[in-house]
């Protein structure tokens, strides 16, 4: 009995955590985007691991590094298919993992409505112009334009 008298208190114990900011919308309860969402940035930040350091080692190290980059290396680099399959996907990834990372940034920090709403319309329209003119530029990039 004393035991269980002198036991520490369960309930109230724990650090003061306040409230969320970010109101429970009745369509977050409906979908598992937030999990998936979670889901992805683990996942596309393995994967940016291999794609960022690999992107590293490749231009500013092997082979001269960072003093044979130039206009004629990067035309080398897009003539092949797995380099632009390899900056394709790591536009994608950083671009997709930065923008879900600020989302939430913004849902954590944002207090009024309009702040989070007006700063979401500038962080999305951002990232579909990144998303637009770097996809463009890989697949239409043409060494021999203007000759
Ligand atoms: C290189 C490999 C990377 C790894 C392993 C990685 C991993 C992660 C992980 C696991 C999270 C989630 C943290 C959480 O939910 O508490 C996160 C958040 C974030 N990441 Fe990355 N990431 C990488 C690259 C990047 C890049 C390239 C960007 C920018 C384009 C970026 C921007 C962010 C932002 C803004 C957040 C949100 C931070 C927060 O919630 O406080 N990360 N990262």
């Amino acid at each position: 009995m004393a035991l269980i008298e002198n036991a520490p208190k369960i309930t109230g114990g724990g650090p003061a955590l306040e409230a969320p900011r970010s109101k429970r919308s009745p369509r977050s309860t409906k979908t598992n985007f937030e999990l998936y969402a979670w889901l992805f940035m683990r996942l596309s930040g393995i994967l940016l691991v291999v794609l960022v350091i690999g992107h590293l080692i490749i231009q500013l190290i092997i082979d001269g590094g960072v003093t044979r980059i130039g206009f004629a290396f990067v035309a080398g680099r897009w003539a092949n298919p797995f380099w632009m399959t390899w900056d394709l996907v790591m536009l994608w990834l950083a671009e997709l993992h930065g923008v879900n990372g600020l989302r939430t940034i913004i849902n954590d920090y944002a207090e009024r409505d309009q702040t989070r709403f007006w700063l979401k319309v500038l962080l999305y329209t951002s990232a579909l112009i990144v998303l637009f003119t770097g996809t463009l530029v890989i697949f239409t990039f043409d060494p021999n334009i203007g000759q």
